[in-house]
């Protein structure tokens, strides 16, 4: 087991106790691998700031998500993670009130140009939401419908069946197809969410808390699926899951009340962050 294994087996009991900094395992991604990840970054914002009418949610963020990495956002309840994702695939643009300003880039596309058309972007930029969504269909057309709507021409049930499989569901609702997604259990329609996203064939995939209503078993299956997915896409997960954290993510970013206050390698942050705000929130000391 390499050190970066053993850091992100870090118990949850671990984690409450305040390590002395001199326990900084070695980490597999060094400083020169960091600052590559983050010049070649491909979904990046910079002076992000996200209100509410009067309320400023996001309070001028500047960050770069690394390609074919997984990012953990981490944070306490209300401090704008939801808010932050959200911005990045135009999401908010549903929120009456919201407005989004800085910069917010993939690639050479400004997702907020006014020649970009939001659905491209979401096509691009894939989310799958804290709460699960499905739409009032069956369980196939909850997956088929987008693709087709945007043109799919290779065999859909094939493209269903291997989203299913992938999102870790197919084996529970193979027999029942053509039943109503509303009829699934809460970890089931989640993770038939997440395989409605991966049909997309996104580039990117923005998961908000996206095991919050899954079983361990669920949860264990959709870790490696995107683990599994990072080789072809960029992963940003919101979790307030310390392990699940630790366990899945290259990177860490720690937020407090809007802020962005500390980023890094994942191993760092858990073991051995910069900011006192950070070694306070994920040894547990509040949040
Ligand atoms: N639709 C909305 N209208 C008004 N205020 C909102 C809206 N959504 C979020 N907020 C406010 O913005 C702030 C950030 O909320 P956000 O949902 O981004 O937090 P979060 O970090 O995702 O929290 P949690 O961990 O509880 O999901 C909070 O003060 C919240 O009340
Ligand atoms: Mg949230």
């Amino acid at each position: 087991m390499t050190p970066v294994d053993e850091a992100k087996k870090i118990s949850e009991k671990e984690l409450m106790n305040k390590r002395p900094k001199s326990t900084k395992p070695e980490s597999n991604i060094s400083s020169g691998d960091k600052e590559n990840d983050l010049r070649n970054a491909e979904l990046k914002g910079e002076g992000v700031v996200i209100s509410y009418g009067a309320d400023q949610a996001v309070k001028g963020v500047d960050i770069a998500f690394p390609s074919n990495k997984i990012t953990a956002v981490i944070g306490p309840s209300g401090c704008g993670k939801s808010t932050l994702l959200r911005a990045f695939n135009r999401m908010n643009d549903f929120i009456l009130g919201a407005k989004v300003e800085g910069s917010l880039m993939y690639k050479d596309m400004d997702l907020y140009d006014k020649n970009i058309d939001p659905v491209e972007v979401r096509l691009r930029i894939g989310m799958v939401f804290q709460k699960p969504n499905p739409f009032p269909k069956t369980i196939f057309k909850n997956i088929a419908w987008a693709p087709q709507m945007n043109g799919y021409t290779g065999d859909i049930a094939e493209l269903v069946e291997t989203s299913l499989k992938r999102a870790a569901l197919w084996n529970e609702v193979s027999d029942r197809l053509h039943d109503s997604a509303l009829g699934l259990s809460g970890g089931q329609q989640q993770r038939l969410c997440i395989a409605r996203s991966l049909a997309m064939k996104p580039e990117v995939l923005l998961m908000d808390e996206p095991c919050s209503a899954l079983d361990p078993v669920s949860t264990s299956h959709i870790e490696d699926l995107m683990l599994e997915l990072k080789e072809q896409y960029t992963i940003v997960i919101v979790t307030h899951n310390m392990q699940q954290a630790a366990r899945v993510s290259d990177y860490t970013a720690f937020m407090d009340s809007g802020n962005l206050v500390e980023f890094d390698e994942t191993s760092t942050i858990f073991t051995n962050p910069k900011e006192q705000r950070t070694e306070d929130y994920v040894s547990g000391r509040f949040g």
